[in-house]
C-alpha cells in the first residue's frame, strides 16, 4: 500500500529517495515520485508505473539536500502521472505525500474551487497542499497543524516547503510515520525498510501529532503544539533482509526461510522443565489468564486463517472455547465485548486498519486484546500493551508464507501454555515439544523437494479454477491454500469443507476443474478418500496432498504429495509447504509478478 520516504541532511537527497522508493516497492503500488528542492524551486517527477521508470525519468544529477517521495496505492482516483503524489499547491510552493484517506475531501474541494484555486487531480491528497498554501503562518509546523485540524479521516504525511528548504514536517493520524535518526541527518518514512540502510534509530509517531525534521534532529509535538519528548528507540531488522539472495522472488526466499522463522519464534520459549512455553510478553498474570472463559481471534486474510488454525490448537489443548472472525466483519457488527474472554488480534504488519479498528472497538468497551504480530513497534503491537512477537523477521513479498507459518507457532506455544495451566499432562506437553523442536528439520526435508512441486504446478496451472477441500485443520489449511494460489497465479481457487462438497459445489466438478485435497494422517482418513471417490466420479482431476500413513493407494487420484508424519498440531504446516510451492509455481508458469501480485497491497492501512 503508499509508502512515504523523506530526507533532510548533509548527503544528495535524490539517491536516498530513490533507494527508499526501491526499498517500499514490496508494498505494493501503481505510481510513484519525488519531490526536492532545487535552485529555491520544486523539483517534481511522478509517473504512473513502477518506481525504475520514474527514476527512469530523473536528471542526471540534482543537488538537494532535501526531498520527500512516494508509492502510491490508488484509492480516489485512477492510477495515472497527474493522480501520483506528490501534489503541490498552485504556486509550487508546497510538496505532499499522503497516506490514508481524507473524509471530508469533498467538502473541501468544493471549497478549494469557490476561492479559484486549480485543482488538477482526482486525489484527496493534492487537496492538503493547497490548504497548506493558504494558511497565513510563520513556520511550516503551524501551518501543517491547522490544516490537519480541519480534516477528518486518516493520514500519514510529509510536506516540504520551499520557504523552509531545510525542514521536512510529518504528521500522523491512523497511519504509519516513523522518523529515521541519523548524524547530521533526519528521515521520515511510513516504513522502516526505507530507513534501515541509514540508521537503526528511530522514533514512532503516534496518532495526532506532528514532527519537525531538520539535519540537526527533530521536534514532536501535539495538533495542539504542545511539545512531546519522545526518545529514539532502535530497530533490530538488518539490512540484508531487504535483498533476494540468491533467490529469483522473495516469496520463494521467504518459503525457503521457514525452518529458521520457527526457530526464532520459538527461541527461548520453550519450558522443558514444567513441559509448557514461556510468554512473558503476553503481560498478563496467571491468574487473570485463568479467568477467561474464552478467546476471540480476529485478524485479515492469511492472518485470519492462521487465527481460525489457532482456535483449533488452543481449543484442542486448553479446552477453551475459541473462535476466529475478520477483523472487519467483527467490528461492523458492534460486537458483545465480555471481560472474561481474551481477545487475540493477529497481524504481520501491525498496520492493518481493520484490524486496528476492531481493537479500539475491543479496548473502548473494556475489552482485554493482545497481539500476535511480526513488526516491533508497529502500531498493532504498541497499541496492544502485550503479546507475541513472531520475530520471523521482514517479510517482503506481499503474500505471507513464512510469517504464516510463524504465527502458527505462536499459536501452538500459546495452547500449550494455556493446555499446561488447565489439564494438558506433561506427557503431552513433552511430546509437542519434542514435535516442534523438530520441525524446522521436518521443514527442511520438504524444502528439498522443490522440483517435483515445480512439475505439478506446471502439470496444473493452465486451470482456470481450482477447488481446494479438508476437513478440521485441513479445511483451514485449504483456505490458505487456495488464497495464496489466487493472489499469485490469478487462477480462481476456492476453499470448501470437504462436507460441503456435495451440498453444492459438486456441481462445477468436472475434468476442467481440479481439486487439492488435505488428507491428514488424521481420524478423518476414511472421510476424505470418501470425498476424493466422489470427485473422480465425476471426472475431476485430484492433486492429494496427504501424510506419509495415509496414502491415497487405492482410490484413483491423479497426483499425490506424501509429507512426513508429525505431532497432529504440527501437520498443517508440513501439509503448507507443497501448498506454498504449488501457488509459487504455478504463478511463475503464468508470467505473474510474484511479488507484487496485481493490485494487492503488503500492509493494508485503508478500510
Ligand atoms: C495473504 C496476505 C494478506 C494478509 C492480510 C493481513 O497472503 O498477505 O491476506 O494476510 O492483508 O495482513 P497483516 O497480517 O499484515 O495484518
Amino acid at each position: 500500500m503508499c509508502g512515504i520516504v523523506g530526507y533532510v541532511g548533509r548527503r544528495e537527497a535524490m539517491p536516498v529517495l530513490t533507494e527508499g522508493l526501491r526499498r517500499l516497492e514490496y508494498r505494493g503500488y501503481d505510481s510513484a515520485g519525488i519531490a526536492v528542492h532545487r535552485a529555491g524551486k520544486l523539483a517534481v517527477y511522478k509517473a504512473c508505473g513502477k518506481v525504475r521508470e520514474v527514476i527512469g525519468t530523473l536528471p542526471k544529477r540534482i543537488r538537494s539536500q532535501t526531498g520527500i517521495g512516494h508509492t502510491r496505492w490508488a484509492t480516489h482516483g485512477v492510477p495515472n502521472d497527474i493522480n501520483a503524489h506528490p501534489h503541490c499547491d498552485n504556486s509550487q510552493r508546497i510538496a505532499v505525500v499522503h497516506n490514508g484517506i481524507i473524509e471530508n475531501a469533498s467538502t473541501l474541494r468544493e471549497q478549494l474551487l469557490t476561492q479559484g484555486v486549480e485543482i488538477v487531480s482526482d486525489t484527496d491528497s493534492e487537496l492538503l497542499a493547497h490548504l497548506i498554501a493558504r494558511v497565513d503562518a510563520e513556520r511550516l509546523d503551524d501551518a501543517v497543524r491547522t490544516v490537519l485540524r480541519s480534516i477528518t479521516g486518516t493520514y500519514g504525511i510529509a510536506v516540504i516547503d520551499t520557504a523552509h528548504p531545510d525542514e521536512i514536517v510529518a504528521a500522523r493520524n491512523g497511519s504509519p510515520v516513523i522518523l529515521g535518526i541519523g548524524d547530521g541527518e533526519s528521515f521520515v518514512a511510513s516504513d522502516s525498510a526505507a530507513l534501515v540502510r541509514y540508521t537503526q534509530k528511530v522514533v514512532y509517531l503516534e496518532d495526532g501529532e506532528v514532527a519537525r525534521l531538520t539535519a540537526s534532529g527533530y521536534e514532536v509535538s501535539t495538533l495542539d503544539a504542545a511539545p512531546i519528548a519522545r526518545a529514539p528507540a532502535a530497530i533490530e531488522v538488518s539490512d540484508g533482509s531487504y535483498d533476494k539472495a540468491e533467490h529469483a522472488h522473495f516469496m520463494v526466499k521467504e518459503i525457503h526461510e521457514q525452518p529458521e522463522c520457527i526457530r526464532r519464534t520459538l527461541r527461548g520459549r520453550l519450558d522443558k522443565r514444567f513441559h509448557s512455553a514461556r510468554l512473558d510478553g503476553l503481560n498478563i498474570s496467571a491468574k487473570e489468564l485463568l479467568s477467561f472463559k474464552r478467546i476471540k481471534v480476529i485478524g485479515c486474510g492469511s492472518a485470519y486463517i492462521a487465527g481460525l488454525l489457532g482456535a483449533k490448537l488452543i481449543e484442542r489443548l486448553a479446552r477453551l472455547p475459541v473462535d476466529a472472525e475478520v477483523a472487519a466483519e467483527f467490528r461492523y457488527r458492534n460486537p458483545i465485548i465480555e471481560h472474561d474472554t481474551l481477545y487475540l488480534a493477529v497481524s504481520q504488519s501491525g498496520e492493518t486498519l481493520d484490524t486496528l479498528i476492531a481493537i479500539d472497538e475491543i479496548q473502548r468497551k473494556g475489552g482485554t486484546v493482545r497481539g500476535i504480530v511480526n513488526v516491533v513497534g508497529s502500531t498493532i503491537a504498541r497499541k496492544c500493551a502485550g503479546g507475541i512477537y513472531l520475530h520471523a523477521g521482514p517479510e517482503i513479498a506481499v503474500v505471507s508464507t513464512k510469517t504464516f507459518v510463524s504465527t502458527l507457532i505462536a499459536f501452538t506455544l500459546l495452547a500449550l501454555f494455556l493446555g499446561r495451566m488447565r489439564d494438558l499432562s506433561p506427557g503431552e506437553g513433552r511430546r509437542l515439544i519434542e514435535a516442534l523442536e523438530s520441525l524446522p528439520d521436518l521443514v527442511d526435508d520438504l524444502l528439498i523437494h522443490e522440483a517435483d512441486y515445480r512439475r505439478l504446478a506446471a502439470k496444473y496451472a493452465h486451470y482456470d479454477h481450482a477447488y481446494f477441500i479438508g476437513r478440521n485443520y485441513g479445511y483451514a489449511l485449504a483456505m490458505e491454500g487456495a488464497l495464496k494460489l489466487k493472489e499469485v497465479s490469478y487462477i480462481h481457487a476456492e476453499a470448501y469443507p470437504a462436507s460441503e462438497l456435495k451440498h453444492g459445489p459438486i456441481a462445477l466438478i468436472t475434468e476442467s476443474t481440479p481439486t487439492v485435497v488435505l488428507v491428514p494422517d488424521d481420524d478423518l482418513v476414511e472421510r476424505n478418500l470418501a470425498s476424493i471417490a466422489e470427485i473422480k466420479a465425476r471426472q475431476g482431476p485430484v492433486l492429494a496432498i496427504t501424510q506419509s500413513r495415509a496414502q491415497c493407494n487405492g482410490t484413483m487420484v491423479d497426483d499425490e504429495v506424501a509429507v512426513p508424519v508429525t505431532h497432529e498440531l504440527l501437520s498443517p504446516i508440513a501439509m503448507l509447504i507443497p501448498l506454498q510451492f504449488l501457488a509459487y509455481f504455478a504463478a511463475l508458469e503464468r508470467n505473474c509478478d510474484v511479488d507484487q501480485p496485481r493490485n494487492l497491497a503488503k500492509s493494508v492501512t485503508v478500510e
